[in-house]
């Protein structure tokens, strides 16, 4: 522990097994040969079941002709350790990860086939990791997302940005640990950048009556050093009165042009470099969206969408450790990010694998590939 009176630290049960004599135990790196299930190469920006996000001219002239995607089935912790052996170290632009949120239910998958809802018992791999992540209660939860987010950060870029997605059952646990790991932000601005809130309104009623609904997650953004790549992204905002500094669009509305905030929800309208505007649409994946995989977990594009532009750029590269269904690397393609993705589940490796290549197959050809 640092000697500094004002330091914090979180501890949990298990937190001093790494430690012998005052010094830290690194985290084990065993170095594996990867399962990769498929090397996605040409970035795709139009068509696909959600719209294309950006106009085909902004397509990416840096994006490397020899780079192939990665998505990798198999516990991250060994993933990661492997890809830090190989050299990945400071490579990766951006990690965004939706880890299990300490629910209790993270790793039954529910899914549909035709109109059944079937649910998909975790297999041994699952279980196994279930049980590692859940026996020990909170504790071993916290330790089994500490050695990975340690992880991560090695292998992030110097000017790189870390998104952890979770909710209140282990957030505000987790923001402390990240403060250990990243650092806690304040004068010198290290680590901690915002606690972003998504916002929805979907879902059901409490289950206690003297509960309020709750309706948001934490997305909470770190960043590896004090000067983090990140474009300023502006939102349109429209009032019913003439407000302050407020203009009128051709239609008669007023609006003024604000930084986006950190609260995200329903439609964003993002006032691009150029003037135009780009609607965002940030809800969460139901039943009914064009989008929707059956898969219980499965995030916006939208939301994503938001993240990357303000934190990439075209042929960056992009990794979602805990990539589920493949929202985050769908996006990073879309947008024509390089991604890399990992899941534990053989499902989820699945639906993601057929997600890429469905994208990779339903275009029409990019400016790019008619050069
Ligand atoms: C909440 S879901 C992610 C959903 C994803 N954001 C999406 O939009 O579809 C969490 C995922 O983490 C995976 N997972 C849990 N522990 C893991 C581990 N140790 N290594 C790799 N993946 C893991 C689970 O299999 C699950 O697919």
């Amino acid at each position: 522990m640092p000697d500094n009176k004002k330091y914090v630290e979180l501890l949990w049960a298990e937190k001093y097994d790494r430690y012998e004599k005052g010094e830290k135990k690194p985290i084990e790196k065993p170095n594996l040969p990867f399962q990769v299930v498929e090397t996605v190469n040409k970035p795709r920006i139009k068509g696909g079941y959600t719209i294309s996000f950006f106009p085909e001219d902004e397509y990416p002239a840096n994006y490397s002709k020899d780079w192939k995607n990665l998505l990798i089935w198999g516990d991250n912790k060994l993933v990661m350790s492997s890809l830090i052996k190989q050299g990945w170290v400071g490579k990766i632009n951006l990690i965004y990860i939706d880890p299990p949120f300490f629910t209790g239910s993270d790793f039954t998958i529910r899914t549909k086939i035709g109109d059944e809802a079937i649910e998909k018992e975790p297999s041994i791999i699952e279980e196994r990791a279930y049980k590692d992540t859940w026996s020990g209660g909170i504790a071993s939860y916290l330790e089994y997302m500490y050695e990975r987010l340690v992880l991560m950060r090695e292998l992030l870029a110097e000017n790189g940005s870390i998104y952890v997605h979770l909710d209140w059952h282990a957030g505000h646990y987790v923001k402390v640990m990240m403060d250990e790991v990243f650092g806690p932000g304040g004068e010198n601005k290290l680590g901690f950048r915002n606690e972003i809130s998504w916002c929805y309104r979907t879902g059901g009623a409490p289950s206690k009556e003297a509960d309020f609904p709750k309706k948001h997650d934490i997305i909470l953004f770190y960043s590896k050093n004090a000067n983090p790549k990140f474009n300023k992204l502006k939102e349109r905002v429209y009032y019913e009165k003439p407000f302050f500094t407020s203009l009128r669009d051709a239609s008669g509305r007023y609006y003024a042009d604000v930084l986006l905030r950190d609260v995200l929800q329903d439609k964003i309208t993002l006032v691009l470099n150029n003037s135009k505007l780009l609607t965002v649409n940030v809800k969460p994946v139901i039943n009914v969206s064009a989008e929707c995989l059956n898969f219980l977990t499965q995030k916006s594009e939208g939301l994503l969408q938001v993240l990357l532009m303000a934190t990439t750029d075209p042929g960056d590269i992009v990794a979602d450790f805990f990539c589920g269904s493949g929202t985050t690397l769908a996006t990073a393609e879309k947008l024509g990010r390089k991604w890399i993705g990992s899941d534990l589940s053989k499902f989820a490796i699945q639906v993601t694998r057929k997600r890429l290549l469905d994208i990779h197959n339903s275009k029409d050809l990019t400016e790019n590939e008619k050069r």
